[in-house]
């Protein structure tokens, strides 16, 4: 019969792990895949930079992308950290930055990334062009402001994890150890799973 066991909160292992991951130069660690469902129920997924900050794990998306209407709720990520050889999956609630957090990490970003987001507020990301010049015309001859500012779409969300699953192939016999993290009234358990 499978059993329950009350622990910490995993995402304190999730970051030993990340850092463990980061101090052997994985490029993984730096990023997830975050995975949606689109306005036709289809799935989509794309990697975006996992950020860390003081509220915990968040990611910078863009409002005028289609991904925004598809994570309001919970969302999915995942991570892949090949220098450990370990997975995470994670489901997490999500709540938005505050306008004043955006403006100061957007500051942040290189120029490329800036001059598009301005770029967005006339026509979104995902949206198609003629060609590549096309679109360097556009960058050039969108307005923005000077000095920049963050524009209305650079978004932020803040995630909050309910549940995540941890697995490690590093295991000498071969056997990959499986386990899942839930998080009920506050309480996380632990609940082994078959690999
Ligand atoms: C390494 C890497 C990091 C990325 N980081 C971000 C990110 O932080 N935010 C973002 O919106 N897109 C990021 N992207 C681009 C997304 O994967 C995706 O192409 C883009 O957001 C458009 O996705 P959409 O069609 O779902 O809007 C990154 C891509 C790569 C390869």
């Amino acid at each position: 019969m499978a059993s329950h066991r009350v622990i910490d909160n995993p995402l304190l292992r999730f970051q030993e792990d990340r850092q463990k991951a980061r101090d052997a130069n994985d490029p993984m660690a730096a990023v997830c895949v975050l995975a949606s469902v689109d306005g036709n129920g289809l799935p989509q997924a794309r990697t975006l930079v996992l950020r860390d900050i003081a509220q915990g794990l968040a990611i910078y998306i863009n409002a005028s992308s289609p991904k925004w209407q598809q994570v309001q709720d919970v969302i999915a990520i995942q991570t892949w950290w090949p220098s450990l050889q370990v997975q995470y999956r994670m489901q997490a609630r999500c709540e938005e930055l505050p306008a004043t957090h955006i403006a100061q990490s957007w500051q942040l970003r290189p120029d490329a990334p800036k001059h598009l987001d301005w770029l967005y507020e006339q026509n979104a990301q995902g949206s198609a062009v003629e060609n590549r010049e096309d679109l360097l015309a556009q960058l050039d001859t969108a307005p923005r402001p000077e000095p920049l500012v963050a524009p209305p779409g650079a978004r932020g969300l803040v995630l909050l994890p309910q549940s995540i699953e941890r697995l490690d192939l590093n295991q000498a016999n071969g056997v990959h150890e499986r386990c899942r993290y839930t998080l009920h009234a506050d309480q996380w358990t632990v609940t082994t799973l078959i690999p």
